[in-house]
């Protein structure tokens, strides 16, 4: 199975044409790249700017509404994200869960909504808690299906990348309660420095990388890095 890298560009760029930059540049420097699943989740606003059937790049959107459509003034369905393009969802990351207030009861909502639309979520958490919350009422093949990034809240874009041994923990931690079969990623100041480690040493499935994913010259670099293991 291909390793699963996966930028989220949180609410970056400010304008279109630096988006469309950092989307082309990073598509050019990734084409021969083999083994790795790249997928940007940019701001909404940019999503059908950047898609393309051609690319080697697929697209996902960074959190979904836990309804197909109606009056919710604002809200993005899943629908209407894979309806665009989108095949990946990020769906209750720490930020919308301090921010927004999302609870887990919500997000449990939207991760089941957007495997009703046909979108592979992929789910945040910050500790162990959340997953069986997050996944109540799945059936064992949709928590499969998921994609679930340890991302722990005191190493996101603090440049304090969590240990290795402790990230080793939680991913087989994580990998026991869903079941074996789920993607499990870390999150956390990725770069190019620290990428390996988390593949190779610590078993992960592939990565969820904020801002290094915003510089093309070291999202490739983590991309390449990771495809040649
Ligand atoms: P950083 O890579 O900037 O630490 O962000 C991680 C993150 O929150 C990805 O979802």
């Amino acid at each position: 199975m291909k390793y699963l890298i996966v930028a989220n560009w949180k609410c970056n760029p400010v304008t279109l044409k630096e988006a469309e930059s950092i989307f082309q540049k990073t598509e050019k420097g990734i084409k021969d790249v083999k083994n790795v699943e790249t997928i940007i989740c940019p701001p909404f606003i940019y999503l059908s700017k950047i898609v393309s059937e051609k690319s080697g790049i697929k697209i996902g959107g960074q959190d979904c509404y836990s309804q197909e459509k109606g009056a919710f003034t604002g809200e993005m369905s899943p629908n209407m994200l894979k309806e665009i393009g989108c095949q990946y969802v990020i769906i209750g990351h720490s930020e919308r869960r301090k921010y927004q207030k999302e609870t887990d009861k919500m997000i449990n909502e939207k991760i089941k909504a957007a495997l009703k639309a046909g979108l592979r979520p992929i789910l945040c958490i910050d500790n162990i808690d959340q997953i069986k919350k997050d996944t109540d009422g799945l059936s064992q093949s949709d928590i499969n299906s998921l994609a679930i990034a340890y991302e722990p809240i005191w190493a996101i874009g603090t440049g304090k990348a969590c240990g290795i041994s402790e990230a080793k923990e939680m991913n087989l931690a994580i990998k026991e309660i869903s079941g074996k079969s789920a993607s499990i990623l870390y999150g956390g100041s990725v770069s190019s420095q620290n990428a390996q480690e988390y593949i190779k040493e610590a078993g992960f499935n592939g990565l969820l990388v904020g801002g290094a994913s915003l510089k093309p010259e070291e999202f490739i670099e983590i991309i390449k890095i990771v495809d040649s293991i």
